[in-house]
């Protein structure tokens, strides 16, 4: 049984003064024991976050994580310094594929130094718009997956959680979404390459991926309609309360769903004490 999650990536926004207070306050807006909630600050922000959400059950994560575990690499943050700071991490992220030329090897090799540092890495794929318009989407993905993974340790990877975030590249920040079938059929797809990577039958079916592209409290409910997906990796609405309130709402509604049809969400995922 997958949970839903539902994780926020700020990205470079907010400061540490006033990350504290907005996450407090989306944390206060979003209690829903059912979801798993992360929060991705910016680096500097996430002491602030740490300390403002306190007790709240919302998870901390970072939005990267250098592929070398320590050295002379100016400004960069290691997975051993991220600790007792963030238990997830963003790995992939296409505006880091494409302003800091992340290729796919690199990504893998963040992907290991996360797990060895205790992160949980969410993978992040997705297609350009002039793949989704040649038909070669599937394509497109299914070698991110294999050319981010297929040189990890498939019990690694499963021991560590690993989530996915499928994210057309067209679809960030633009205001345009996936159509939730399409985005359904990527999830499935990416079970199937971990499948071919080693992975057996149950460890890709209880991979949980997300759909990530300008997701609002308006349309998270189109792609949390899919059985296939888990919840949603949010950027520009997860700086806002009120929305983050809709889609953690929406997201509950699913969790229970899930649950009343008698699977067993993992309590590790809910940080149930
Ligand atoms: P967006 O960003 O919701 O602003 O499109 C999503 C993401 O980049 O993770």
């Amino acid at each position: 049984m997958r949970p839903v999650i539902i994780a926020a990536n700020w990205k470079m926004n907010s400061t540490p003064a006033a990350a504290g207070p907005l996450a407090r306050e989306i944390a206060s807006r979003t209690r829903e024991p059912t979801v798993v909630r992360v929060v991705c600050p910016p680096f500097v922000c996430l002491a602030a976050v740490r300390d403002a959400v306190a007790g709240e059950g919302i998870q901390i994560g970072a939005q990267d994580v250098h592929q070398e575990p320590a050295g002379a690499f100016t400004g960069w943050t290691s997975a051993a310094m991220l600790a007792g700071l963030a238990t997830w991490v963003i790995v992939g992220h296409s505006e880091r594929r494409r302003d800091a030329h992340e290729t796919d090897a690199v990504i893998g090799r963040k992907v290991a130094r996360a797990l060895e540092g205790g992160l949980r890495p969410i993978l992040c794929v997705g297609e350009q718009l002039a793949d989704r318009e040649a038909g070669r989407a599937l394509q497109v993905v299914a070698d991110q997956v294999r050319g981010a993974l297929g040189g990890l340790d498939p019990e690694r990877l499963v021991e560590g959680r690993l989530v996915v975030a499928y994210e057309p590249v067209w679809a960030i920040g633009t205001g345009r979404n996936a159509v939730g079938s399409d985005a359904a059929e990527m999830a499935e797809a990416i079970r199937r390459i971990v499948a071919d990577l080693g992975w057996t039958g149950p460890e890709a079916a209880a991979l949980p991926v997300l759909y990530g592209g300008s997701v609002t409290s308006a349309n998270i409910g189109e792609f949390l309609a899919e059985p296939t997906i888990d919840g949603a990796l949010v950027g520009g609405a997860s700086l806002k309360p009120d929305e983050m309130a809709g889609i953690v709402g929406r997201a509950a509604m699913t969790a229970r769903a899930r649950v009343d049809a008698g699977a067993a969400v993992d309590r590790r995922e809910l940080k149930i004490r």
